[in-house]
């Protein structure tokens, strides 16, 4: 190799991590979080959050929130240990550019629902005909909550940092939501209710989903669940 090629190189690693080392070190790291999170950060199991498209200012503010314990995640809490800085940066690096892939519909099961099997024809019409309608309220419920919120009740809209499209906002680490798993959604909102989820020191998640019911959050969850 000629000298003035060398140096230049020597230069370029001087001057800060060149992308493609950023990139190889993220793909590297996240090979270690694929056993929860998936290869490319879609998760199988709907208790584990999706983090592809995530913003990787928001996955590193997570990922030091369960660091220092402002976050309770008993499975995160370790593995956040583990990471430096540099290594959050890398790995939200990578999976903010991956792909989220999209949830199917919902499916609605009655707490106290027959068995299908002991139905006869007419009975099982008369199910799947319930299930829809009350999949469609909730749907349309979930709709209005996200685009419109519940002023009187002062239920913001969540439109309004989480975005049309569920996209967030990158700068101010809204983080986005679209295709996110409904279990996972369920369960943060109810954490936000509850102040288990108390990483953010104004939390405004904490202060809207306190006055969100139960219904509310199942809706909202469901309609974010499929928003592309
Ligand atoms: C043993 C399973 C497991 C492994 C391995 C794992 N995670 Fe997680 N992760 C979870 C669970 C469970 C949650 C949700 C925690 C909660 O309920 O608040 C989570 C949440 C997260 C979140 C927050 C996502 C959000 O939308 O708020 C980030 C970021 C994250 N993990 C990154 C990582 C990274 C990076 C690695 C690898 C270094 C990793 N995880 C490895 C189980 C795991
Ligand atoms: C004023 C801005 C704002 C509004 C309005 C808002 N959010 Fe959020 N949301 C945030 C911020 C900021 C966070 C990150 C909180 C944290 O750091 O823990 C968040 C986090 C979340 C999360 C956790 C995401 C994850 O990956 O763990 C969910 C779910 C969520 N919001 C749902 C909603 C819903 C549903 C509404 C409407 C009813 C809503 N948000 C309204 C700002 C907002």
């Amino acid at each position: 190799m000629n000298k003035k090629i060398v140096m230049a190189s020597m230069v370029a690693l001087l001057a800060g991590q060149p992308a493609f080392v950023q990139a190889e070190k993220g793909k590297e790291l996240a090979a270690s979080c694929a056993g929860c999170h998936g290869e490319t950060g879609n998760s199988v199991m709907s208790a584990f959050p999706k983090l592809a498209g995530q913003h990787a200012t928001y996955i590193k503010q997570q990922l030091l929130a369960f660091k220092l314990g402002a976050r309770n995640a008993p499975m995160m809490a370790p593995l956040a240990m583990g990471l430096s800085e540099q290594a959050m940066d890398d790995v939200a690096d990578f999976y903010s550019k991956q792909k989220i892939d999209n949830n199917d519909m919902p499916i609605i099961e009655f707490e106290d629902e027959e068995d299908e099997d002991d139905l006869d024809d007419e009975g099982k019409a008369e199910l799947a005909a319930k299930k829809q309608t009350e999949l469609d309220d909730l749907m349309a419920l979930g709709s209005d909550l996200y685009r419109n919120g519940d002023l009187e009740r002062e239920v913001s809209a969540c439109i309004a940092c989480h975005g049309p499209y569920g996209e967030g906002n990158r700068p101010a680490a809204f983080p986005a939501l679209r295709s996110q798993h409904a279990d996972y959604l369920i369960k943060s909102l109810t954490d936000f209710k509850t102040g288990s989820r108390a990483d953010n020191p104004d939390n405004m998640m904490h202060m809207i989903a306190r006055k969100m019911t139960d219904r509310e959050i199942k809706a909202v969850a469901y309609h974010i669940s499929i928003m592309k």
